[in-house]
């Protein structure tokens, strides 16, 4: 959720920033911009509503010669999406330059506060009071001197913030401050840098600084960078973090998009993950950090998360209880934060799911977990991230770089990581023998070759494209944990297709969604060969006698699906009908892509989402 990144060194600042930008539009793209201390002395800025690509076009003519700046990719909070209110934000004498990821929850204090000092706020912002709070300390007690500009600025400030700050008076010099919003620096080769996160790093360094809440970062054109804490005083040993997958993983690499690229490396996400987790004593998920016998006295799980990885929640939902038998509580997080009625005892475990380890909603949560006294466990993709860094203990998916605003590598990534908790708990609760647990591994490991023949059959999802090409709407049906696949099916096709569509659990169409059938309404079947089969064959019947267009999802072989729907996206069988979402949702994620792209749509930065929530 906005996208920041600093630079000053030897080389012209313009060329990393824009770079810099381009991988992190991914976390907001409603404009951009950039503003480089000049060898003037002066500021040079350009700013505009829209994506990088149009910033980089203006940044050609513009006279943007300098090796100092900072620059900003905007998901709107405050604001609409104009030119003016593009980051960077200037202070009043245009010498001093911020850009900002969070929100300021006592901006309105603050503006009037500084509207009644003689400031001209030319933006309906919240961050650009931050320019002019700088400015007051610069003039005022700092005397001079950014950091202590930035930390006096800070100080009055509520909310959360990464900044980067620059002033044309402290040339080579950006001044960086966290607290809740993700920041990283680094010094490297050509100066120092900084980034909401390590993708525009990974080009230059693989040893990057994680600023902690309330840290305050000087990066100097010598490449030095220096942590100073709350109080002004030089961390000598800041966090730090090696990054472990090299630049070209975040590239597209032959693709066309995205998203097509994380489609097809699920299968190697999923084996990276199961390599080596089966031992001799059982499931080796060491992470974890709890012994034998605190796992076994786990009375409850808490299961939270938002969007695609609230729907991985349903899926470990049940496979913890079935496997385990322990009572598990999902929750989507910004709805948990407000819940009076949490109920936690000593031996309640949360477990938090978060692809990219930010999402705001998610932090809180888990905060608030802690601070009940509960064990928090992180199921993340993003190594360093700060789910990980707060949490008791943390299973990275190791799914490697999601750059696609829609998830899809990390989702079922994550459903094996939940799978692979649940023989954990299911083990250590003595609810299996180790060969039990030996025959769910294998089933497991299955799996990456089973997704690997659905990607073999995209064909059939692209021939079943044609058939929402024009729709206002679709539904989606599933029964028992492919109810989940539903939700996950629709919610890709909402987010890049824009095309309504809503999940349904097949058996509750009846009661209502059926009233929106009509001939050429398109409806998703998710029908495999498990115990609901032929309940979920009666639904479709029901959806067919309304004249809607059906697409079923079924297992090879399945004649008697084939004979009664318009199109198959066909399985292969899969070893245990809990594991079905796994390889079921890859045939969805294809179809949403076919359609996205037959509507003209970009697959990979929908409109209005961005791939890292920040903000609550
Ligand atoms: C955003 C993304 C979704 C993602 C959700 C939760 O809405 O667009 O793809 O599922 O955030 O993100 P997380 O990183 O916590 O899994």
């Amino acid at each position: 959720m906005c996208g920041i990144v600093g630079y000053t060194g030897r080389d012209q600042a313009v060329t990393y920033l824009l770079e810099g930008l381009r991988t992190l539009e991914y976390r907001g793209y409603d404009s951009a911009g950039v503003e480089v201390v000049g060898a003037d002395g002066a500021l040079h800025g350009v700013k505009c509503a829209g994506r990088v690509a149009a910033l980089a076009e203006r940044c050609e003519t513009a006279n943007l010669v300098g090796t100092t700046g900072i620059a900003h990719t905007r998901w709107a909070t405050h604001g609409a999406p104009t030119d003016r209110n593009s980051h960077p934000h200037r202070d009043c004498s245009g010498r001093i330059a911020i850009v900002h990821n969070g929100i300021i929850e006592n901006f309105r204090e603050l503006r009037s506060y500084l509207q009644r000092n003689g400031h001209e706020l030319a933006s309906e912002t919240d961050s650009e009071v931050i320019a002019h709070l700088i400015e007051e300390a610069w003039r005022g007690p700092a005397k001079g001197d950014l950091v202590a500009a930035v930390r006096n600025a800070c100080r009055r400030l509520e909310g959360s913030w990464a900044i980067a700050a620059v002033c044309a008076d402290a040339p080579g010099e950006v001044v960086c401050a966290r607290n809740g919003s993700p920041l990283v620096v680094a010094s490297a080769e050509g100066g120092a840098y900084a980034a909401s996160d390590v993708t525009p790093l990974a080009s230059v360094t693989s040893h990057v600084i994680q600023l902690e809440n309330g840290q305050i970062a000087r990066l100097e054109s010598n490449g030095r960078v220096t942590v100073y804490d709350e109080d002004g005083a030089p961390v000598a040993h800041p966090a730090t973090l090696d990054i472990d997958w090299d630049a070209s993983a975040a590239t597209l690499g032959g693709y066309s998009d995205f998203m097509a690229k994380e489609i097809a490396e699920q299968p190697e996400a999923i084996e990276r993950l199961l390599g080596g987790r089966l031992g001799e004593k059982g499931i080796y998920l060491d992470e974890l950090s709890m012994s034998q016998a605190d796992l076994a006295a786990i009375d409850r799980v808490y299961l939270i998360a938002c969007g695609t990885s609230y729907h991985v929640s349903l899926i470990a939902r049940t496979l913890i209880q079935t496997w385990a038998k322990v009572q598990v509580v999902c929750d989507y997080a910004s709805e948990f934060n407000y819940e009076q009625d949490v109920m936690v005892t000593p031996n309640t475990l949360c477990v938090i799911i978060t692809q990219s380890g930010e999402t705001a909603d998610t932090l809180t949560a888990a905060r608030r977990m802690r601070g009940m006294g509960c064990r928090v466990f992180a199921i993340t993709n993003v190594l360093g991230s700060t789910a990980a860094r707060e949490s008791d203990g943390t299973l990275y998916v190791q799914a490697g770089p999601e750059v696609c605003v829609a998830s899809t590598k990390a989702y079922t990534a994550q459903m094996v990581a939940a799978a692979l908790l649940a023989l954990r708990l299911a083990e250590a609760r003595g609810e299996m023998d180790h060969a039990e647990v030996e025959r769910h591994y294998r089933d497991l490991c299955a799996l990456p070759n089973l997704i690997r023949e659905v990607i073999g059959r995209s064909w059939q999802d692209k021939q079943a494209a044609p058939l929402f090409r024009r729709a206002h709407s679709a539904l989606f049906l599933g029964r028992g944990v492919n109810s989940t696949t539903a939700y996950e099916g629709a919610l890709k096709l909402k987010e890049i297709s824009y095309l309504h569509a809503e999940a349904y659990p097949a058996g509750e169409m009846k009661h209502g969604p059926i009233a929106l059938l009509e001939p050429g309404f398109p409806v998703v079947a998710i029908v495999p060969e498990d115990r609901v089969h032929d309940k979920t064959v009666s639904n479709i019947q029901e959806v067919i006698a309304r004249g809607a267009v059906c697409v079923a999802v079924a297992t090879d072989g399945d004649e008697a699906v084939a004979s009664l729907v318009e199109h198959v996206l066909w399985i292969p069988p899969v070893p245990d009908e809990l594991l079905v979402p796994i390889v079921a949702v890859v045939h969805l994620q294809l179809l949403a892509r076919y359609v996205a792209r037959a509507r003209g749509c970009d697959v990979d930065k929908p409109r209005n989402l961005a791939k890292s929530v920040t903000v609550e």
